[in-house]
């Protein structure tokens, strides 16, 4: 039957039906998405021509190409404003940053930078991920970002890539900034390690890092009575549940993972995160609790500054 309904995308989305299988509800699902996808691609551009407060917001990509669990327009652009604070915040009002992010995925945090790059600053995005970064590198403007794959292994991005922590081809003491936003949280404690040298030692003396965790804090251990099966976050959308760092990854003492492939998710103990700090000689100077310990936080995994 015709639907009687006047809003545009009642008329435009398949139906939910309860009765679905999990088959037609997948389908379903699968549909839905596409729908989706070619209402933002209509909806991204119209937007971007009414921005006015902002410039850098001009670049967020299209639905296919945006990471990091975040599909939504508004939660990137929102994810955007958080790390562009953030970095204001951090970087002591300097300008003409030298920023890398690691594991830029298709470049939410290039975006967050824009602002601080001035007229003389750069952007440097990592990755393990081919097609990211050839995205990114037909997407951002040139003369000030620039891109690099990593060829090496990850369990969950690139299993079919074999070298293991390759150094980055960067120089030492370069960096105003560095940037990583998910991605210790998908790193083994060997992988964790070698690549929190690595960040030390492109900082420059001074230099401040930014990355997110799973902290596995005195928060952390508070929210495990306050998780029901079934229910969303109080803060989140994804199920309470679902953030319980339960077993060891790879048999290490302070690294931790939700199910059976580590990478998909690890927390690291507190007494993990001093080791990862004492090894590469980085102080930590600030520390923002996220929202997935369901408790009001800043970002939705914990954010913490270091300082070299
Ligand atoms: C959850 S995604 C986050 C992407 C992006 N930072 C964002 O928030 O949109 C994790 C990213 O880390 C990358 N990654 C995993 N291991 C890495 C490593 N050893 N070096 C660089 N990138 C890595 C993955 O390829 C993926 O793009």
């Amino acid at each position: 039957m015709p639907s009687k309904s006047n809003n545009l995308l009642d008329k435009l989305l398949p139906k939910n039906d309860p009765e679905a299988s999990k088959a037609q509800q997948t389908a379903l699902n699968e549909e839905q998405r596409k729908v989706y996808e070619q209402l933002d691609s209509q909806f991204v551009p119209r937007d971007q021509s009414y921005i006015k407060r902002t410039r850098n917001l001009r670049l967020l990509p299209l639905e296919p190409a945006r990471r990091g669990g975040k599909y939504a327009y508004g939660e990137w652009a929102h994810v955007t404003g958080i790390f562009q604070t953030l970095m204001y915040m951090h970087l002591d009002q300097k300008q003409d940053n030298l920023v890398l992010d690691v594991g830029c995925g298709t470049g939410l945090l290039g975006i967050a930078a824009e602002p601080f790059l001035g007229e003389r600053g750069q952007f440097v995005g990592i990755d393990v991920l081919k097609e990211d970064i050839e995205f990114c590198r037909d997407h951002y403007p040139a003369d000030k970002f620039s891109f690099q794959h990593l060829d090496v292994y990850n369990t969950v991005y690139t299993p079919d890539q074999a070298s293991k922590n390759l150094p980055w081809d960067l120089r030492d003491n370069t960096f105003d900034l560095v940037t990583a936003l998910s991605v210790w949280t998908h790193m083994d404690e060997e992988t964790a390690f070698f690549y929190f040298k690595e960040v030390s030692r492109v900082l420059k003396p001074g230099g401040k890092a930014i990355i997110t965790f799973f902290h596995l804090d005195e928060l952390y251990e508070k929210s495990l009575s306050l998780r029901q099966p079934d229910m969303k976050g109080r803060y989140h959308m994804t199920p309470q549940t679902r953030w319980v760092f339960a077993n060891s990854a790879y048999d290490s003492k302070y690294f931790f993972c939700v199910g059976k492939t580590p990478e998909k998710a690890i927390g690291i103990s507190k007494e993990g995160i001093e080791k990862l700090q004492q090894h590469a000689g980085l102080k930590r100077i600030a520390y923002y609790p996220g929202n997935w310990k369901e408790i009001p936080g800043v970002y939705f995994q914990d954010v913490m500054v270091f300082q070299k």
